[in-house]
């Protein structure tokens, strides 16, 4: 997840575009550049680093001009370095580009580029961008007809922009699933991924939606749609948000943020290649055992990967604690260690993959920060392009983590012919429901949860109940529950809980339950014993479902009807909100809980 931003205006840019690229450095951090139009064409000065170290070196204000471009950046494809680093200029140097998204199709496309003649100089996928509207521009002499051609080439995600010798007062941008919104000021337009980057300078604004393009000069701007070309007519907001406010998108906390990017991480999850999927899904197939190892949220990640992989490609795979790895695991050169890790710095499983890798294992991650450490030491490194995460508490890193994993293991299930073709193909569309299923929990069930946490967000003691794969969904809720709220929550199957835990039942300790669809007739209808069970004994039991309303809960939370391949994923946001609004009843520090620490370095 970068940060773009661009501005024309009929006066000198370069310290406007400073400010703007330095209010966006939260959405990435790795290196930043920038492009700016002068009488002798496009200068780029870009390097590694912070904004404020690669101004130390590049001197970024010295450019003068008034039309330029400027990008953060959160590495995706290509290391941390400083050609990669955007903006990324076409063969013929009339076109600079700046992007934040994937090009899913860019191996092709840089093929295809490369037998035409053009030298590619970065190992980014955006570098074909300004090679593509190269190619557009020779044949249609049109810088917008060009910029329509490209949208047509293009496959993947993007919010874009360009500046270009061919027209220097005006900036072209583009966006499809990746925010870009256009700020209206006195005699110059700015674009940028979000209203923070300029709100010093306008609180004037239109939002772009997906598949449209703008061309904006400094007096004017024009919308457009992508597939037609046709003008849209959107009236400007003005909004009265604070500067920190607009940071973190209008949302009260990152953490809020961050659950409702998940429709989009998601997606971003789902059109990670498929060769990379099926890489590490044949390292799994290859191996004689392969543990799934993670800490915290990533131990729940694997854990509910362990169940997607018994049940789609009939494998046990056994999921271990990257702290109680070396203590237990039996590894040797037929061993793959996979791990999943968001900021890919996490001691206890940075040592325990470099255990594994000692005895000789293979090793694989997912993991969401470029140029991390385990990212580094695995062979095969997924990278899940989550965007940044900054509240301490994982949550759309860890429903990305198990999407790419449940894709794994789709795959594995195919290859071991656990899947016919058919049902791999019914669960492949199963799996690309997920965002608009997360999407349709956010806009219609956020208001129940929030109703029902702040009824009961003084509970103290929590019970998380489930079996199978909405165990490990409950277990990864309760870790949400505790970490935010301090309140203790414990994460269990209904099966166990019989076997000591339902002592501790009584009309004070409430009691949640992940019940399954009832089309998974033997698991639901054990987890309805686990109901009974509770209700028994005078506990509280608030039901995450799927049926219709049932006066067996004392609070329900009716999700849409989905297939039950998705079904625990939907549960699993809902109880990331349960948390959030207990946490925000109670007054607590929701982006930086007490005691804990986004990345946990030491052992
Ligand atoms: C998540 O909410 C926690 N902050 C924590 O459990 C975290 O998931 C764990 O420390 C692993 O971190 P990693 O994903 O960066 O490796
Ligand atoms: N894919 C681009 C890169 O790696 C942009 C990354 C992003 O938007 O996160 O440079």
């Amino acid at each position: 997840m970068c940060g773009i931003v661009g501005i024309v205006s009929n006066s000198n840019i370069s310290d406007r575009l400073f400010r703007c690229i330095k209010n966006l450095e939260y959405r990435g951090y790795d290196s930043c550049g920038l492009a700016m139009l002068t009488p002798s064409g496009i200068e780029v000065r870009k390097n590694v680093g912070s904004v404020d170290d690669v101004n130390a070196v590049e001197h970024l204000t010295e450019p003068q001009g008034s039309t330029g471009l400027a990008h953060t950046r959160w590495a995706t494809h290509g290391g941390v370095t400083q050609i990669n680093s955007h903006p990324h200029l076409s063969g013929d140097g009339a076109f600079a580009v700046i992007h934040n998204g994937i090009i899913s199709n860019y191996r092709e496309l840089k093929e295809e580029l490369s037998a035409s003649g053009h030298t590619f100089v970065s190992q980014t996928d955006t570098e074909v961008i300004p090679h593509v509207l190269q190619d557009e521009f020779e044949k249609e002499q049109d810088v917008e007809r060009a910029m329509f051609k490209t949208f047509k080439r293009l496959k993947g995600t993007y919010a874009f922009a360009f500046v270009t010798t061919h027209a220097p007062r005006q900036i072209f941008c583009a966006r499809k699933e990746s925010p870009l919104v256009l700020g209206i000021g006195q005699n110059s337009t700015f674009l940028a991924s979000d209203i923070n980057s300029f709100i010093e300078y306008t609180r004037d604004i239109v939002i772009l939606n997906d598949d449209e393009y703008a061309i904006i000069s400094d007096d004017t701007y024009a919308i457009k749609h992508v597939q037609t070309g046709e003008r849209i007519n959107r009236k400007v907001q003005h909004i009265t948000w604070s500067a920190a406010a607009a940071q973190k998108g209008g949302f009260p906390t990152f953490m809020l943020k961050e659950i409702h990017e998940q429709p989009g991480t998601v997606k971003t999850a789902l059109n990670i290649p498929q060769e990379e999927i099926t890489t590490l899904a044949r390292m799994i197939h290859d191996s004689e055992r392969t543990y799934l190892v993670g800490v915290g949220t990533t131990y729940y990640v694997s854990l509910t990967a362990h169940y997607y992989f018994a049940q789609l490609a009939g494998k046990f795979l056994p999921v271990v604690s990257s702290d109680e790895f070396e203590y237990s695991a039996e590894v040797n050169e037929r061993t793959l260690f996979l791990c999943c890790s968001q900021s890919g710095e996490t001691y206890d499983t940075l040592k325990a993959l470099r255990f594994a890798k000692k005895r000789g294992a293979k090793s694989a991650a997912v993991v969401n920060v470029v140029g991390s450490s385990i990212s580094r030491e695995v062979d095969h490194a997924i990278m899940q392009s989550s965007g940044p995460e900054i509240c301490v508490l994982s949550t759309k890193a860890a429903i990305s983590q198990m999407v790419v994993l449940l894709r794994t293991a789709l795959e594995v299930g195919r290859l071991n012919d656990t899947l016919s073709e058919e049902q791999y193909q019914t669960h492949q569309h199963e799996l690309q429901q997920l965002p608009d299923g997360i999407q349709w929990v956010l806009n219609r069930r956020l208001s129940r949860i929030q109703e029902i946490a702040n009824a009961h967000a003084p509970i103290k003691n929590w019970l998380f109940l489930g079996r199978g794969v909405y165990m490990a969904i409950g277990m990864e809720a309760a870790l949400k529950m505790k970490e935010v709220t301090y309140q203790h929550a414990e994460g269990m199957a209904g099966g166990f809980m019989k076997h000591g835990t339902i002592s501790l039942i009584d009309k004070e300790m409430f009691t949640q339950v992940f019940v399954p669809p009832a089309s998974q007739t033997d698991l639901y209808e054990s987890t309805m014993s686990n109901v009974e069970e509770v209700k028994a004994r005078g506990g509280f039991v608030v039901g995450f479902h799927f049926g219709a309303s049932d006066p067996k809960f004392n609070a329900e939370v009716i999700f849409p009807d989905v297939p039950p391949l998705i079904a625990p994923l939907l549960q699993l946001v809902g109880g990331q909100l349960f948390a959030y609004y207990s946490a925000v009843k109670l007054g607590r520090n929701i982006d930086k809980p007490r005691s804990l620490a986004k990345s946990v370095t030491v052992a």
